[in-house]
C-alpha cells in the first residue's frame, strides 16, 4: 500500500477522540506533520506515469583522490507506481553507478538504516514516496553526523548515546531461577510506554535538533526516548527509577531540550519524543522535591 494512504498511529485510540469529540495536542501534530512532508508542488502519480524522476544524490568519498571533493550527481530514473526514494537510488545505482553507497535493509520502515535528508527534512528513503515530492529531488546524508561515504554516516556517537541511559529492563529484586516467572505489565502501563517502544533507532531526530548540534555530549531526543520507556515502567521500582532519572538530569540530558519539536516532526514513528522530554523533565523536578 502507498504510504500516501496510510494514516499515522496515534497514542489515544479512535474511541478516545470520538468519545471527547476534540484532537490531542499529538494528533494535532501528526496532522500537521503529514501535510509538511508533502512538497508544495508535488505530482500526482498518474501524471508522473512514463515519465523519468530526476534525482540529485550527494557524493563524497576520502578514499578516492577525485571524489574527495563533495558534489552531486544527477540521475534520471523511470517512474514506477509506487516508487519511493530508496528505490530511486537503488535504480540509480544499479543501473548508472554502482559505487553509490547508501545503508538499506527491511524496505519497510523496520530497520532504520536508511534515513536521509530529503529536499531539506529527516526522512526514511523506503517510507518516502517520490511522487510526493518536488523534483529535482535531493538527497543527502543526514546533517550534523559525519560523512563516512555518500549517504552513509557515522552512526556510532548516536549508539553511544542510546547505550548510556542504559536501555534494558532492570529489576530490584530479581527471583531465584527456580523462581523465575512472567512479570507482567498493566495494560495501562503498557498504554503508556507503547509510543516510546516503536525506536528504530534512525538518528533523524538527532540529526534534525539544533541542540545536539551544538552540544556533542547532549543525550538527544531518541536516548532520552528510550530512557523514558524504561523510567516509566512500574516494574522496575522507584530505586531504578531513581537512578534512570539521575543519568537524565545530568548536564547533557533533559534540561538541554528548549522544546523545539523538531524531534516530533521528523520521527518517522511519530513518537512524542518532546512530550516524553517534558515528562521527564517534570519527573526529576518531583524527585528532587523535598518537604519539611
Ligand atoms: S525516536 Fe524516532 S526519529 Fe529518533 S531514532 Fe527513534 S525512530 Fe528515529
Ligand atoms: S530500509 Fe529499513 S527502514 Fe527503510
Amino acid at each position: 500500500m502507498s504510504t500516501q494512504q496510510q494514516k499515522p498511529e496515534t497514542q489515544e485510540s479512535p474511541d478516545d477522540s470520538e468519545m471527547n469529540g476534540t484532537e490531542s495536542p499529538q494528533q494535532e501534530r501528526l496532522e500537521k506533520k503529514e501535510r509538511s512532508m508533502v512538497d508544495e508542488r508535488s505530482a500526482d502519480e498518474s501524471d508522473l506515469e512514463g515519465d523519468t524522476v530526476h534525482i540529485k544524490v550527494f557524493r563524497y568519498d576520502p578514499e578516492v583522490a577525485d571524489k574527495q571533493e563533495p558534489r552531486f550527481d544527477d540521475f534520471h530514473v523511470p517512474f514506477k507506481k509506487g516508487m519511493t526514494v530508496l528505490d530511486a537510488v537503488m535504480y540509480a545505482r544499479d543501473t548508472y553507478d554502482s559505487s553509490l553507497t547508501f545503508r538499506h535493509s527491511c524496505r519497510q520502515a523496520v530497520c532504520g538504516s536508511d534515513a536521509f535528508f530529503v529536499n531539506g527534512k529527516q526522512r526514511l528513503g523506503c517510507k518516502t514516496q517520490i511522487s510526493e515530492l518536488q523534483q529535482p529531488v535531493r538527497i543527502e546524508p543526514l546533517p550534523h553526523q559525519e560523512v563516512v561515504k555518500d549517504l552513509v554516516v557515522d552512526m556510532d556517537h548516536f549508539y553511544d548515546q542510546m547505550h548510556a541511559v542504559e536501555p534494558y529492563f532492570k529489576d530490584e529484586d530479581t527471583p531465584d531461577a527456580s523462581d523465575l516467572e512472567e512479570q507482567r505489565q498493566s495494560r495501562e502501563n503498557r498504554e503508556k510506554v507503547k509510543m516510546s517502544t516503536r525506536c528504530i533507532w534512525c538518528a533523524s531526530c538527532m540529526s534534525s535538533c539544533n541542540i545536539a548540534a551544538g552540544d556533542n555530549e547532549y543525550l538527544g531526543p531518541a536516548a532520552i526516548n528510550k530512557a523514558y520507556r524504561f523510567a516509566m515502567d512500574d516494574r522496575e521500582g522507584d530505586e531504578i527509577k531513581e537512578h534512570r532519572l539521575r543519568i537524565l538530569e545530568q548536564e547533557h540530558g533533559v534540561w538541554r531540550c528548549q522544546t523545539q519539536f523538531s524531534c516530533t516532526e521528523v520521527c518517522p514513528k511519530d513518537i512524542p519524543l518532546t512530550e516524553h522530554i517534558q515528562e521527564l523533565k517534570r519527573e526529576a523536578v518531583k524527585k528532587n522535591l523535598k518537604f519539611w
